[in-house]
């Protein structure tokens, strides 16, 4: 697997996160996310799902990031039943890399490798306040299917997004 896009000033491409690759994508979460993990989570999500764990590199430098789970669970794009769904831990791009697609990139990359698990659907929590993220989720095709309310650290809410696959 490997996606790459050329554009004026921009050449990014994405691929799979390896152990390696672990200390980068903890300093692109810190510099762009309030929420942080320990390295053990990181790595544990690595050993466990290294499929769903993404990164976009671009002149070497890695430069954003997408981590999922595969989970087994109630369906929240469907009514009743349940399903096997991938979620979305965690996806950053970093600030100065932002509006040309990477985002997009990784998670439709991420989506693909979830259908490929026989996930059924996917979903993530994101900040009510955070209009960039949900517009770019909402054209990938989610939905808000609930919000979690003081979801986080600091009191603010969050948003179930989910979309078929
Ligand atoms: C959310 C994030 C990953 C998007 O990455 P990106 O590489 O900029 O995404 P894309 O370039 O693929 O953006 C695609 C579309 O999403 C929308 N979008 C993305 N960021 C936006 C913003 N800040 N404001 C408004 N729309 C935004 C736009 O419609 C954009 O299309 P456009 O550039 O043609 O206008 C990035 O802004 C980021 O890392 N933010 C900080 C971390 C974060 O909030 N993560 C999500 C936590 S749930």
């Amino acid at each position: 697997m490997q996606e790459s896009t050329t554009s004026k000033a921009r050449d990014y491409s994405v691929r799979h996160c390896g152990p390696d690759d672990v200390p980068s994508v903890i300093t692109v979460n810190t510099v762009t996310l309030p929420e942080h993990y320990s390295d053990y989570f990181y790595y544990d999500i690595l050993k466990d799902f290294p499929s769903t764990f993404l990164l976009a590199e671009q002149g070497g430098k890695v430069v954003g990031y997408i981590m999922c789970r595969i989970e087994y669970g109630l369906s929240m794009t469907k009514r009743f039943g349940l399903a096997k769904k991938g979620h979305i831990i965690s996806i950053a791009v970093l600030e100065q890399y932002r509006s040309t697609g990477i985002g997009t990139a990784l998670i439709k990359e991420a989506l693909e490798e979830i259908r490929k698990a026989s996930g059924k659907e996917c979903y993530l929590e994101v900040r009510t306040t955070n209009k960039g993220a949900i517009v770019l989720y909402e054209k990938l095709g989610f939905k808000v299917s609930s919000t979690l309310h003081g979801y986080y650290k600091d009191g603010e809410s969050a948003y179930t997004m989910a979309t078929s696959l």
